[in-house]
């Protein structure tokens, strides 16, 4: 694991403005930032990640007044939300400027914004001026980085500086919200529920179309521990007599297994679903058995997320493009 050093918001900025990468801590997950308006910067986060370069980019910006810097068309209802929820972990997606570059939108005519909620990245935001283009700081497909030793882990050597903001309050990746169309549309569930969002958003739509933009977010295969993981029932869990299997157990970890439990509370389990797999895979179990947990409108987002690290599990890397 490489030792890299943390970064100053002046170093931060000084690399920012070289044209280097930037992990930069958010509420969410850690990003693996760019000048987004440098094409080259942008395209070392691609070749760092192995990330396919047609899978758009969201670019952080330090409040609502910079969203014209980067979209046209803005409906209203773009400013009432960043009101409500910036900043935070909600991400909208607008018609773009026509200066933002190909790299960062991956060719369409929409940019995804947001304003992240982690006061070292604001105070970055600020003294930077400009938007940064960050993915979640993790190989493409695998478990997304919730601190900046999981940055580390994940990149090794090739780490660039980091902005260690301690660990992501939030945990999971931010709201996705599509206002560049009508009806507006949720593409990735988050720690914002639609619930909180349809008295802004009346006639918001929840779930993908055959037309949607990508998100890679939305691959069946993503947030991937590489040791094969299934989703189960506690019945099944204390039925298994698997040698070599652990438990990602909800609330209490069954006696005499192996393994963590994550709170039975939907926000509570994001915050620790992500550091939780991490773990869990560096056991080099032979299966992770993951609890089901409730299918109520509180779990979509959670839900979501071990619903496609399931899918993704059990793979090298090369294979989980
Ligand atoms: O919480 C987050 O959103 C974190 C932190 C770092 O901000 N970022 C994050 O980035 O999760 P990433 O790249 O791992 O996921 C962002 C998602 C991608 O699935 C991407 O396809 C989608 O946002 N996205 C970005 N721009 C888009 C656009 N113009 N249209 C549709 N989807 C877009
Ligand atoms: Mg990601």
């Amino acid at each position: 694991m490489s030792s890299a050093p943390s970064a100053t918001i002046d170093d931060a900025v000084a690399a920012l403005r070289r044209g280097e990468l930037l992990a930069i801590p958010t509420e969410t997950v850690y990003g693996l930032a760019a000048d987004a308006r440098n094409a080259q910067a942008v395209a070392k986060i691609f070749a760092l990640k192995g990330r396919p370069a047609d899978h758009p980019l969201i670019v952080h910006i330090a409040d609502a007044r910079q969203l014209a810097e980067w979209a046209i068309d803005i409906p209203d209802s773009a400013y009432v939300l960043a009101q409500a929820f910036w900043p935070g972990p909600l991400t909208l997606i607008l018609r773009k400027q026509p200066g933002v570059l190909d790299a960062v939108t991956g060719g369409q005519d929409t940019v995804g914004l947001r304003c992240p909620d982690n006061a070292s990245t604001l105070a970055l935001l600020r003294a930077f001026g400009g938007g940064l283009a960050a993915p979640s700081a993790n190989r493409f497909g695998r478990i997304s980085p919730t601190s900046a030793e999981h940055v580390r882990a994940e990149f090794g050597g090739n780490t660039p500086l980091v902005l260690d903001g301690g660990v992501c309050s939030v945990g999971i990746e931010s709201t996705i919200i599509d206002l560049s169309r009508s009806p507006p549309r949720i593409l990735r569930h988050g720690h914002i529920r639609t619930e909180q969002l349809l008295p802004m958003v009346p006639d918001l739509q929840s779930g993908q179309t055959g037309g949607s933009p990508r998100v890679s977010g939305s691959l069946e295969a993503h947030y991937a521990p590489r040791t094969p993981m299934r989703l189960v029932s506690r019945e099944q869990i204390e039925a298994d007599t698997g040698a070599g299997n652990v438990v990602l157990a909800l609330a209490e970890l069954p006696a005499g297994r192996e393994g963590l439990a994550l709170p039975g509370e939907a926000d509570a389990y994001a915050h620790g679903l992500y550091a939780a797999l991490r773990r869990l895979d560096a056991m080099q179990a032979h299966c992770i058995l993951l609890e089901q947990p409730p299918q109520s409108p509180a779990w979509l987002a959670v839900n979501d997320r071990i619903g496609r690290a399931c899918t993704g599990s059990g793979t090298p890397d090369a294979q989980n493009v």
